[in-house]
């Protein structure tokens, strides 16, 4: 029997109730999503005695080809470990896989509270036991000691394709703070510019980070475009791993971090 109907907008408060009775954070930050115009398009609750007690869902991930993300997945804490979570996902990728969904992803935070302990075990643990594989952790992503894990999950067989590199032009555009972090930073780029960036333009964006009193920096570019991994690497930047697959079979998301300020000593090992 299926368990998930469409979430409205008149469900947007019964679900921040659920995210809410797991992580008060979480929800604040749901919330400004939900209330967007669009913000429940392809998110789903389930009920139980016509009382709203989990919600999920997934989004397309523009510009690349049949890839999606999970999106806030939660069963009110008093439903929790009763195999709730475990019949929601399986639903869901279902449906991904409907839609003709190539890979799904998922971001984990593996944070640790002093009274509750590590709050997302429990979703580690069932999206591992769906297939999802852990593919990038990237260390002191939201905080200091705070580590942010992508796991991705493939739901079509792997095509045989061979990408061509491409000699793309990327230009950087911003510098911003990446939301739910704590002084995480990254760079807005475009590849329609004239030329590719140098380690010069790298250097203007760390000192407009260091300004701002940034932490670190996170930068993701596609695995075909040449030329960008040796400028980064030079300017300091290191490889912190890769998204297989993530734009199309074969095109991959190379992702890469540095550091502004050196990390506390029990943060680093
Ligand atoms: C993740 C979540 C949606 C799962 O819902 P649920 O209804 O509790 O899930 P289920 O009961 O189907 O499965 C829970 C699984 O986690 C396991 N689990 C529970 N606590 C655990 C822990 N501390 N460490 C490891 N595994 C744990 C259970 O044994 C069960 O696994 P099993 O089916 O192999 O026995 C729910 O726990 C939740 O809302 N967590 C907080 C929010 C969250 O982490 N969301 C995902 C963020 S991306």
């Amino acid at each position: 029997m299926k368990i998930l109907r469409e979430m409205q907008s008149e469900d947007i408060d019964s679900v921040l109730s659920v995210i809410d009775s797991q992580d008060e954070d979480d929800a604040e930050e749901a919330e400004s999503g939900y209330r967007e115009i669009g913000g429940t398009l392809d998110q789903y609750v389930i009920e139980q005695d016509g009382k709203v007690i989990g919600v999920t869902g997934f989004s397309a991930q523009p510009g690349c080809d049949d890839t999606y993300w999970l999106s806030w997945t939660y069963v009110h804490d008093d439903y929790a470990n009763k195999g709730l979570g475990r019949k929601m996902l399986t639903e869901l990728i279902e449906l991904i896989k409907e839609k003709g969904g190539r890979k799904l992803f998922v971001k984990v935070s593996d944070y640790v509270d002093d009274e509750d302990g590590s709050i997302y075990a429990a979703a580690l643990h069932l999206y591992q036991s769906l297939g999802f594989k852990i593919e990038i952790t990237h260390k002191n992503y939201y905080d200091e000691g705070e580590a942010q894990i992508i796991l991705g999950l493939r739901l079509k067989d792997k095509t045989d394709v061979i990408a061509p590199a491409e000699d793309c032009p990327v230009t950087f555009n911003s510098v911003f703070e990446i939301t739910e972090t704590e002084d995480a930073y990254s760079f807005g780029w475009h590849d329609e510019g004239e030329q590719a960036f140098t380690e010069e333009d790298v250097k203007i964006g760390l000192d407009q980070v260091r300004q701002d009193e940034g932490r670190v920096v996170f930068l993701s570019f596609p695995s075909t475009f040449t030329g960008i991994k040796d400028t980064l690497l030079s300017a300091g930047f290191s490889n912190s791993g890769i998204l297989d697959d993530y734009y199309e079979d074969g095109v991959h998301e190379q992702h890469f971090t540095y550091y502004l300020r050196p990390l506390h000593e029990s943060m680093t090992n």
